[in-house]
């Protein structure tokens, strides 16, 4: 009897410590939080969608380097999100100057043109990569590496 509860208290007592941690290192600078299911991702604020939000599987690309994605990450601060100030929030897509070569630089500023570049634009390389694979294979592995959607309904729904 005496035993079980030092038992318990001590898994208390644990259970405590870890909670008092988990506190002192929330909003640290050097701790960084990532989620691992589905991130919904629709457009800025102020945007009226035409499509669907899209679920994105984050930790299904985890065998991506996150640099490939997270490309200004400087491995040292928390990771911002893609559309934070200054990075891919631009609304609309921004107007061409008439007489000057497009700009592409602030094209990608544009949030449709960085996701649809950065996701569809890998999925459609690893397609033709696990294509041409399949088809230097003698035997052909079955099935064929995987890769991601490149059809507007596979990403939204509606
Ligand atoms: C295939 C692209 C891709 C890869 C690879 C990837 N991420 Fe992400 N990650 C995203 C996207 C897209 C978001 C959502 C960003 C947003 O909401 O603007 C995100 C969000 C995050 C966030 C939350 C940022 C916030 O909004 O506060 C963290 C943290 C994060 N990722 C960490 C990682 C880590 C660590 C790795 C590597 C293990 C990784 N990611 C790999 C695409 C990726
Ligand atoms: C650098 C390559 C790369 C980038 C960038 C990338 N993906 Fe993928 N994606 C993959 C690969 C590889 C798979 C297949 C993974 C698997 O099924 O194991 C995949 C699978 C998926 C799937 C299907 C998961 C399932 O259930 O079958 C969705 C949805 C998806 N990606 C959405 C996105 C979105 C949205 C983005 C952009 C924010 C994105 N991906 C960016 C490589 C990438
Ligand atoms: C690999 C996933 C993927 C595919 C395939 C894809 N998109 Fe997107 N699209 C996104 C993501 C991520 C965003 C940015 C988040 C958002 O707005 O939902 C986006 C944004 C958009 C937007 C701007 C926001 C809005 O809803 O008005 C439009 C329009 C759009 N996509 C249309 C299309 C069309 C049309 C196709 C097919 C030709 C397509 N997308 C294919 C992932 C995808």
């Amino acid at each position: 009897m005496r035993r079980s509860v030092v038992a318990i208290l001590t898994v208390v007592a644990i259970g405590l410590l870890g909670a008092i941690q988990g506190f002192s290192s929330a909003g640290s600078k050097t701790d960084m939080c990532v989620p691992m299911g589905a991130i919904a991702l629709k457009a800025p604020e102020g945007v009226q969608s035409q499509r669907s939000a899209v679920e994105f599987p984050h930790a299904r690309h985890f065998d991506v380097a996150c640099i490939t994605c997270h490309h200004t990450w400087g491995r040292t601060e928390p990771i911002a999100s893609c559309m934070t100030s200054g990075c891919h929030d631009v609304a609309e897509l921004p107007k061409r100057k008439p007489g000057e070569p497009a700009d592409r630089d602030a094209a990608v500023m544009y949030f449709k043109n960085a996701f649809h570049k950065s996701c569809i634009g890998c999925h459609k390389d690893m397609k033709a990569k696990a294509l041409a694979q399949q088809k230097s294979l003698k035997t052909p592995a079955r099935p064929p590496a995987k890769s991601g959607p490149t059809s507007c309904l596979e990403c939204h729904p509606k």
